[in-house]
């Protein structure tokens, strides 16, 4: 069995019973692997919302301040009273973050599927990837193709996989077309691909020109933008026109989900041949699958009475879809890495870097285009 650490540096988060959460490098230990276990050298890990809600849970990061010291820096912010309740569960609690990541598989445990990847670049997940090492189960790692690096595999779970089971979702709840917010994101960016590609109607709804400008170039017919003036109007056109019954809302926070409800409301109205005081038989649906807003959720009045609102974590979704479906879309995503699942990052940062206070401040905006990517054994 090759050389591997007993212990790793990994990146975590931890609220202490002052109120303040406290980011910093720690030792943690890295088990030798069990029987259908591996070890795998973690070589660059995105830094996704996910991962961020973790690491900052409701800290305010305008009171973010550096502290520890040069080789071991840590960064300490506070939590202001009302985002306490939420964070009761993970005080004195220390967390290790990263979903997901790729990289070597440096030992192997002494079962087939360990061995099959022992020497070999794989994808993983399972939480704490933000570290140097991991032990992890064979079932939670991906073989990756010859010709893709670990930086172009690190972020193959959580957006692709996500993607794809929007769409699967989208078929076994019987609806035909989608409507994504925050659109030009990363993941909108993908869904915007397959969505094209597969010929499916997509409203894409952003919040910028240039968002608009960007998603129109790699060919996408719907793009309404939420700040316009002619914004609801504008949505129930492209709803009217792709016949968009799902929603899938990654912002959550305020009225964003009211208005798409509101705008497929009309849209079917418009359809009916007559006024019916109950709304469109139809159902619509929205589910809300990302925070990036964290205000109430702000209903209208006026969407009928066949709706709902949900939340939607691809998780569940893959598990409703089952395993023979989880390994197509597995398949999808391996032989589209390169092009509709490619992921780009604005910046490769070292565990260190990852506790500077003005990187902190840049990648905590979850700015369109401006994802990080961590390689944990990455020297500074
Ligand atoms: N439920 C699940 O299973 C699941 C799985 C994967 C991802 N997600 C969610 O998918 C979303 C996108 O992830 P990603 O990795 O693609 O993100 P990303 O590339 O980091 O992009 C974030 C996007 O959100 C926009 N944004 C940030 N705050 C916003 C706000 N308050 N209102 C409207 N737009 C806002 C940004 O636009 P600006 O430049 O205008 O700020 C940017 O375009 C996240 O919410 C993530 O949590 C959920």
């Amino acid at each position: 069995m090759a050389e591997f650490p007993n212990t790793s540096l990994r990146l975590q988060t931890l609220i202490k019973t002052d109120g303040q959460l406290e980011l910093s490098l720690a030792d943690a230990p890295v088990p030798p692997p069990a029987s259908d276990e591996v070890v795998v050298q973690v070589q660059a890990s995105p830094l996704n919302p996910s991962d961020l809600a973790m690491l900052l849970g409701t800290a305010d990061v305008s009171t973010a301040k550096q502290s520890g010291t040069a080789d071991r820096p840590a960064i300490t912010l506070d939590i202001p009273p009302h985002g306490r309740a939420a964070m009761a569960n993970r005080v004195g609690k220390a967390y290790g973050i990263g979903n997901e990541g790729a990289g070597v598989v440096v030992a192997a445990g002494d079962s087939d599927g360990a061995q099959s990847l022992l020497g070999k670049t794989v994808a993983c997940r399972g939480g704490e990837l933000h570290a140097q090492y991991r032990t992890l189960n064979v079932a939670q790692c991906m073989l990756l193709p010859d010709d893709i690096s670990p930086a172009e595999g690190a972020a193959c779970f959580t957006n692709p996989m996500t993607v794809l089971g929007m769409i699967e979702t989208m078929r076994l709840e019987g609806h035909t077309a989608l409507v994504h917010t925050a659109a030009a994101s990363n993941l909108g960016l993908m869904l915007n691909k397959v969505c094209t590609a597969d010929g499916i109607g997509l409203v894409n709804i952003v919040r910028k020109p240039e968002q608009e400008s960007l998603l129109r170039t790699l060919g996408a017919r719907h793009v309404v933008n939420s700040e316009s003036p002619s914004f609801q109007n504008d949505l129930v056109a492209a709803i009217g026109e792709t016949g968009a019954t799902l929603g899938f809302d990654a912002v959550g926070g305020g009225r964003l989900a009211g208005n798409i409800l509101g705008a497929m409301e009309i849209a079917l109205a418009k359809k009916m041949p007559d006024y019916s005081r109950y709304g469109s038989p139809q159902h619509k649906q929205v589910y809300i699958y990302g925070r990036l807003d964290l205000g109430e959720v702000v209903l209208p009045f006026n969407l009928g009475m066949a709706w709902s609102v949900g939340g939607w974590l691809s998780t569940y979704a893959l598990e409703k879809i089952g395993p023979k479906g989880v390994a197509a879309i597995r398949a999808r995503v391996l032989g589209e890495l390169k092009t509709t699942f490619a992921s780009r990052y604005s910046a490769e940062i070292s565990l260190m870097q990852a506790l500077d206070l003005e990187t902190l401040k840049a990648y905590s905006r979850k700015a369109t285009g401006e994802k990080y990517l961590i390689a944990p054994n990455k020297s500074d």
